[in-house]
């Protein structure tokens, strides 16, 4: 039988079924490379590899290394965009826009052509508007957005990792260039410097699987975080979301992601893969070697896996 035509097997154990594909994962042939353009993300064991599944109801799975620390990188824009979402309302949409790039999530030439609006919230360009937002927007902006992703995971040991957050802004210079770009056609507020500052700080961020899949609920339960029943954003704004996700979330592998996963998503080129089952919970795989596109090699797998197993896809 085709693989796409086995079906839904809801009464999996889910506990065994995460440590079994971590181990299917781990066994796979070597492929995928380090992100090197970040040189500290280089220094991470490759061979790591873990999963986590968080449900609105509660319960929590995982396997392998999956409380083990990684930098979140672009997996942060989720965090920004739904805090600049709730500070700056519809007007947000006027300075970036919500379509699919189609390009790699650091390319600059669109930006040119569209007048320093970046395509999405989540490819660079975005992303360092958003922070624009919140550089501009809140007195504290790394407080508050730091203070956000605690209380989402219910934890305030959650920290920047000093070492990403120096290696990224010595070695930022394309983002420099998006962000300058974007202040030369009047989309940047604040001062680029500090702009860049904040974004840095966000992408920085060390968080674990359960971690993650732990704090980003909120998005598969309209909005409301479900252990504290907390309104996290409107129901619209939770929409507006995981549709960005689904179209943009997986960079120029968003098209490929939806026709073989069929989910909500985001990756970070530390290799966490964030995946939302609205109605269901969040699942976050992570592995650091990436492929072509900076999207994580067996944490593609192991998502593409379990999804389909369990009949996920919101297709
Ligand atoms: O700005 C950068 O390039 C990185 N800090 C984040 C990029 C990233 O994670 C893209 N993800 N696949």
């Amino acid at each position: 039988m085709d693989r796409a035509q086995v079906p839904p097997q809801p009464d999996t154990d889910l506990q065994a079924f995460c440590e079994a594909l971590v181990a299917e994962a781990k066994a796979l042939p070597d492929s995928g490379k380090l992100a090197n353009y970040i040189p500290v993300l280089a220094e991470v064991n490759p061979y790591q590899a873990g999963l986590a599944v968080a449900t609105i109801d509660g319960q929590l799975f995982s396997a392998g290394d999956a409380r083990t620390g990684f930098s979140i990188q672009s997996v942060s824009k989720i965090f920004g965009l739904v805090l600049a979402m709730n500070r700056l309302g519809d007007s947000l949409w006027k300075r970036v826009n919500m379509e699919p790039s189609g390009m790699p999530f650091n390319s600059i030439m669109q930006l040119e052509w569209e007048h320093g609006i970046p395509r999405n919230p989540v490819i660079n360009a975005g992303a360092i508007l958003v922070a624009d937002v919140l550089v501009s927007h809140y007195s504290s902006s790394k407080t508050a957005f730091i203070g956000f992703i605690r209380q989402l995971a219910g934890n305030e040991d959650i920290f920047v990792d000093d070492k990403v957050f120096r290696s990224e802004k010595l070695h930022g210079n394309r983002n420099a260039a998006m962000g300058y770009l974007m202040k030369s056609f009047g989309n940047i507020e604040a001062e680029v410097p500090k702009v860049l500052d904040q974004y840095f700080y966000q992408c920085s961020v060390n968080m674990t699987c359960e971690q993650l899949a732990r704090s980003l609920t909120f998005l598969a339960n309209k909005g409301v975080q479900p252990n504290t029943e907390r309104v996290i954003c409107p129901r619209r704004n939770a929409h507006r979301v995981n549709a960005i996700l689904s179209t943009s979330g997986m960079y120029n592998q968003s098209g490929e992601f939806a026709f073989t996963v069929g989910l909500p998503a985001k990756s970070g080129v530390g290799g966490g893969i964030v995946a939302v089952v609205p109605g269901f919970g969040v699942i976050c795989a992570w592995s650091p070697r990436l492929n072509e596109y900076g999207n994580s090699y067996l944490g593609m797998h192991m998502i593409a896996r379990l999804t389909e197993h369990l009949g996920l896809s919101v297709y």
